[in-house]
């Protein structure tokens, strides 16, 4: 039987698209993907990170497009009744449970950083970095994290815009990401020209691309794992709400390959863009959380229309960041919804009070707490490596095996009602045995069990 969800759904396939695209892409892939393959080295991390897209990423997301469609509630209930359904354990909701705590984690520092962009359209828009150079940069990056109120103002700002957006339910989600994910496309492509004329192009492709795996450790896999997680938004059920707004008939699997496929384009793009500019002003590409706004800033300040061309990037990635953090704190609100009979307002503001909290420690952690450290990490750092290298990866191995050993086989066949029997049983084998495999091996290494 085919239920509805509650809370609505998506207009059309498009709007889906855009909806999950506009969750995956955003900090990860502009922020994250470029310091994280500065400090592992360059291309060999790059080639691990694809093979994880690939051969995990793109079966699970297929999973977690498909339980939720099944579901059409949270997360924490759709794996309470799938279970049922499918005469597995009540263990399963506790699925749910971490995905929801991860989101809570990942949304309370990613709204720090988000700030960090929003702040930065007032600094390159109006002009402070015309003619700058790289230690200019530096020190005004430097200076900005040393101020923990002005982080925290920031970090506010953009909590109250994303709860804002969440409380409009679907249909505030999907007329927000319509606009965002053509215009960061164009602009991104106007960087990477202006990387190819100005900065050190061949040296920054061959950093990405050419693979030296001496370059590479466990650690390091296990980063490029996580990172595929993190940049497709699974395995903590964001994508598995968006998932429960999907009108039955449209298709999963092509949908998938469309939204996998943009976000690594968008990732490889501000590759591109970074890099070259890394090279050409000297600066080091294992320089942290940093990097972007220690180097993009060069560029803008020595282009024609540079603080104009800055600001527009700027709030290209704050819109970035915004449309994938509703997708983080959307799955706690429909639970609250649903299971505490709460107004969607209600639940927004309780679900953005206890984010918000959380992510003081982050605003700390860049300066007055920066000595408080765990095995050498800040609180940052520590929300960092224990949600994208360990939750994620975790929730989308159980993902996969719910999917692939739990489930009826024939109810997810109908759910995901592909084409041809042989992409079937390719995603059945994929969830069945590579990516529980692929994930748990990872993880042994991390720990160096193996
Ligand atoms: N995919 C987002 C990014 O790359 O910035 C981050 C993210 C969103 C992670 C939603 C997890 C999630 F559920």
């Amino acid at each position: 039987m085919r239920k509805t969800s509650q809370h609505g759904q998506w207009s059309s396939r498009l709007a889906f698209i855009l909806a999950a695209t506009g969750s995956a892409v955003g900090l990860g892939n502009i922020w994250k993907f470029p310091y994280i393959t500065g400090e592992n080295g360059g291309g060999a991390f790059v080639l691990v990170y694809l093979a994880c897209i690939f051969a995990i990423g793109i079966p699970i997301m297929m999973a977690e497009i498909m339980l939720g469609r099944r579901g059409r509630q949270s997360p924490i209930n759709t794996m309470r009744d799938l279970a049922r359904e499918a005469a597995g354990s009540r263990f399963w909701s506790w699925l749910g449970w971490l995905g929801v705590i991860a989101g809570f984690l990942i949304l309370s520092y990613y709204s720090v950083i988000a700030g960090w962009a929003m702040a930065y359209v007032v600094r390159v828009g109006s002009g402070v970095f015309d003619g700058v150079t790289s230690d200019g940069v530096s020190n005004i990056f430097g200076q900005f994290i040393a101020d923990p109120e002005k982080l925290l103002a920031w970090h506010s700002l953009f909590m109250i815009l994303t709860m804002l957006v969440v409380a409009r339910g679907v249909k505030g989600l999907e007329r927000t990401v319509k606009f965002l994910m053509p215009a960061l496309l164009v602009i991104l492509v106007l960087l990477v020209g202006y990387a190819m004329e100005q900065g050190s192009f061949q040296q920054g492709v061959s950093f990405l691309f050419k693979a030296d795996f001496s370059k590479i450790t466990s650690d390091g896999i296990l980063t490029a794992m996580g990172h595929a997680f993190f940049t497709l938004s699974l395995g903590m059920g964001a994508i598995m709400v968006y998932g429960s707004y999907l009108p039955s008939k449209i298709s999963i699997g092509s949908t998938t390959i469309i939204i996998a496929l943009a976000d690594t384009a968008v990732a490889l793009l501000a590759g591109l863009a970074i890099f070259p500019i890394v090279f050409a002003n000297g600066l080091e590409p294992g320089s942290g959380p940093g990097l972007i706004f220690q180097t993009l800033p060069i560029a803008f300040g020595h282009m024609a229309y540079g603080s104009i061309f800055g600001a527009l990037f700027f709030v290209l990635l704050f819109f970035a960041a915004w449309s994938s953090s509703i997708s983080l704190i959307e799955p706690a609100v429909a639970w609250l919804v649903e299971n505490k009979k709460m107004s969607r307002m209600r639940a927004c503001i309780w679900a953005g009070l206890v984010t918000w909290t959380v992510g003081i420690g982050t605003v700390l952690s860049f300066n007055i707490a920066a000595d408080l450290t765990l095995f050498g990490k800040t609180f940052f750092d520590v929300l960092d490596y224990l949600t994208a290298n360990i939750m994620l990866p975790l929730g989308g191995l159980c993902i996969a095996i719910f999917a692939g050993w739990v489930m009826n086989k024939e109810t997810a066949r109908q759910e995901l009602s592909l084409k041809h029997a042989a992409l079937f049983n390719t995603w059945l084998f994929l969830v069945k045995f590579v990516s529980p495999l692929a994930v748990l091996v990872v993880f042994l290494k991390a720990i160096e069990v193996i």
